[in-house]
């Protein structure tokens, strides 16, 4: 389906959310929550374990529209939106745009191509790293990455226990997990949604 082109037969060819303070358009390539009630509840579980000052760098790993990246753009700095699907790059800064947000970033890509030292130089080291991968989670190259960079607080958003609880492993080199709070997502199922924070250990 990605490397087909869209021919909307009926309608505009695109959907539009709105959750909280932001309003998403969203297109049939790019990944949006199911339940976007809970995905509110969900970027609210972000913004209070990032308790962000307005001072802050943040990056948004696997940032689909820059849903993450533009709901925390208020609360920080500036926000860094990483993602593979180059259309949802696009909606990500068209949804900027229309929510008149002008310190959000996006680039498109593999996390493990284009979060290098090189990136973190050019953008500033991050403050706060939000990571929302896949249920594969995060490639071991990628984890190593941030070991690097060192972010003090980084929130791990996962919808696959599992892999959060591999990579959280991983982490615990550097990290100490402060807390977990899980969020139904996917009421009536036995999935849901884990976010993870982490401080850096002094
Ligand atoms: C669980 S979704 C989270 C999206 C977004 N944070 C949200 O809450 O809507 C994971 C996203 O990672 C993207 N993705 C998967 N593998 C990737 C990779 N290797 N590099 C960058 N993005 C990737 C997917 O296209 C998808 O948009």
């Amino acid at each position: 389906m990605m490397d087909l082109d869209m021919i909307p037969y009926y309608g505009k060819g695109y959907i539009e959310e709105q959750l909280g303070h932001v309003r998403f358009k969203i297109g049939p390539k790019s990944f949006f929550q199911t339940n976007t009630l809970q995905a509110q509840r969900l970027y609210d579980v972000v913004v209070e374990f990032a308790a962000l000052q307005g001072t802050e760098n943040v990056y948004d790993l696997y940032t689909g529209i820059g849903s993450i990246a533009l709901y925390v753009a208020r609360y920080c700095r500036q926000v860094v939106g990483i993602e593979e699907i180059a259309a949802a790059i696009e909606d990500a800064k068209e949804n900027a745009v229309l929510n008149n947000i002008d310190n959000a970033t996006f680039y498109a890509g593999d996390v493990k191509a284009i979060l290098t030292t090189d990136f973190a130089e050019r953008h500033g080291k991050p403050d706060v790293l939000i990571t929302d991968p896949p249920r594969a989670g995060m490639h071991p190259q990628v984890v190593e990455m941030l070991l690097q960079l060192e972010a003090p607080k980084l929130i791990y958003v996962s919808c696959n226990p599992a892999t959060q609880a591999r990579d959280l492993n991983l982490l615990s080199q550097k990290y100490i997990v402060q807390k977990v709070r899980p969020v139904d997502m996917f009421p009536h199922t036995h999935h849901l949604e884990s976010v993870a924070l982490l401080e850096l250990r002094n």
